[in-house]
C-alpha cells in the first residue's frame, strides 16, 4: 500500500493499494470518528462493492445511509444533484458528516459538486474503482455537473478528505472502461515521462500499482502548482480539445479515455506535420496506442470535429489553447488562431 499526500489548499492523502476496501473503517476513523456516512455509488458498483464497503463502516461505529444515482453521464445532471440534495436535507445531515463517492469518475464529479455546496460544505472521500477515476478524476478536487449546453460547465474546486484506491476492484472493470483509463494513463507518459513511456512500452501492465502510483505522482505535482487551472494545469488537456470533439461526434458512446486516445494520436500527427513533434516519436507513440489496443483514428469527418472544437470550452476569443506533443515527455502549450486549426487536422 501507498500513501501519496497532496499538498493542495487543503492537504489530503490519497491511499493506494490492494485490500484497502475491507480496512475502510479503520482507516476512516483515523480521520473522523463515529459521524454520519452517505455513500454516493451508481447500481453496478453498488452490487460489486457497496456491501463490503458498509459493513466495514458500520463495523467501526459510522451510521451508514446509501444514494445510487443512474449508471452515466445522466447521473451529473441537476436533475440528479437535486434528488442527493434533497435525500441529505430529508436525512438530516450535517456538516459533521460524511459524503463518500464509491464509483468512477461520474460518482466522483456528482458527490464532490454536491459535497462542495451542500451546507456550503461537506467532507468528502474519494473511493475510485474505475482506472480512470484512480489516475485521473479522483486527484485534484475538480467537481462537476454537466448542462445541456456543454459537459462539466458547472462546478467547484473542492478537494477531498481523503481517497482510498482500492485497485482489486480493477478486476471486475469492463474492457472498455480498463482502455478508457489507458488513453489517460499514455496521456500522462507523453505529457512528462519518458521512463513510463518506456515501462509501457514493455508491457509492463498498466494497472500495476506502481504504474497507477507514478501518474498520481504527476497530477498531484501539476495540481500542486496550479490548483485552479490557470496555467500548467492546462497541460492536462493533452488530446482533449479533439478528444472531446471525437466524444461529442460519437454522441459520447466513445468512452472518455478512448476518445483522449484519438485526440493524442490526431494532435501528435498535426504536431509532426507542423515540424514540431519527430516522425520517430510520432511512429513510437502510434505503436504503443495500438499495441495497448486503443484507436488512433475515428470516422467522423474534419467539418464536424471542427464544428464541435468550436463549441468546446476551453476557446477563448478567437484562439484555442492547443497542447501539443514537442518529444515523449514533454509538451508546450500553444495558444493558435481558431483559422489555424485545420493545420493540425488534416
Ligand atoms: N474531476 C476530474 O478531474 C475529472 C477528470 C477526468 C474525467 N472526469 C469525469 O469522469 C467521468 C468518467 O469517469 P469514468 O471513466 O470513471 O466513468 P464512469 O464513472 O461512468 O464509470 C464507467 C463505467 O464503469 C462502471 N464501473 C465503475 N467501476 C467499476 C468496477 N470496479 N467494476 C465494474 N464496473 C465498474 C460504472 O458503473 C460505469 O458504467 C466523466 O464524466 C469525466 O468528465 C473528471
Ligand atoms: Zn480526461
Amino acid at each position: 500500500m501507498s500513501e501519496i499526500t497532496v499538498a493542495a489548499s487543503r492537504p489530503y492523502k490519497i491511499h493506494l493499494g490492494s485490500g484497502l476496501f475491507p480496512e475502510l473503517g479503520g482507516r476512516l476513523s483515523a480521520l473522523r470518528r463515529g459521524c454520519g456516512v452517505v455513500i454516493v455509488s451508481g447500481p453496478k458498483v453498488w452490487r460489486l462493492y457497496g456491501e463490503s464497503v458498509e459493513r466495514a463502516l458500520i463495523s467501526s461505529g459510522f451510521s451508514v445511509l446509501h444514494f445510487l444515482h443512474c449508471d452515466g453521464e445522466d447521473a451529473k445532471t441537476i436533475g440528479v444533484y437535486e434528488d442527493l440534495m434533497n435525500f441529505l436535507c430529508d436525512h438530516r445531515i450535517e456538516r459533521s458528516d460524511l459524503l463518500l463517492a464509491l464509483g468512477g469518475g461520474v460518482t466522483g464529479d456528482l458527490c464532490g459538486f454536491a459535497a462542495a455546496t451542500y451546507l456550503r460544505g461537506v467532507d468528502y472521500v474519494q473511493l475510485p474503482t474505475t482506472l480512470l477515476a484512480m489516475v485521473d478524476s479522483s486527484v485534484g478536487g475538480k467537481t462537476a455537473l454537466n448542462l445541456p449546453g456543454g459537459k462539466n460547465q458547472l462546478g467547484a474546486f473542492y478537494q477531498p478528505l481523503a481517497v482510498f484506491a482500492d485497485t482489486d476492484t480493477l478486476s471486475t472493470l469492463p474492457r472498455e472502461q480498463l482502455l478508457s483509463g489507458l488513453g489517460e494513463v499514455v496521456k500522462y507518459a507523453l505529457l512528462k515521462d519518458v521512463a513510463l513511456f518506456a515501462a509501457l512500452e514493455q508491457g509492463q501492465n498498466p494497472c500495476h500499482s506502481a504504474i497507477i502510483e507514478r501518474c498520481v505522482e504527476l497530477k498531484k505535482g501539476i495540481v500542486q502548482r496550479d490548483e485552479l487551472d490557470r496555467g500548467e494545469r492546462q497541460l492536462l488537456n493533452l488530446g482533449h480539445s479533439f478528444g472531446h470533439a471525437v466524444e461529442k461526434c460519437s454522441d459520447y458512446s466513445i468512452p472518455h479515455g478512448i476518445a483522449v486516445a484519438i485526440g493524442m494520436a490526431m494532435i501528435a500527427r498535426g504536431a509532426n506535420r507542423q515540424g514540431l513533434f519527430s516522425a520517430g516519436d510520432l511512429s513510437r507513440l502510434l505503436r504503443l496506442l495500438e499495441r495497448l489496443g486503443l484507436p488512433t483514428d475515428c470516422e467522423y469527418d474534419r467539418a464536424a470535429l471542427l464544428a464541435a472544437v468550436e463549441a468546446d470550452k476551453k476557446r477563448s476569443g478567437e484562439n484555442i489553447t492547443l497542447i501539443l506533443p514537442r518529444s515523449i515527455g514533454h509538451c508546450e502549450r500553444r495558444s493558435v488562431p481558431f483559422a489555424a486549426l485545420e493545420d493540425y487536422l488534416n
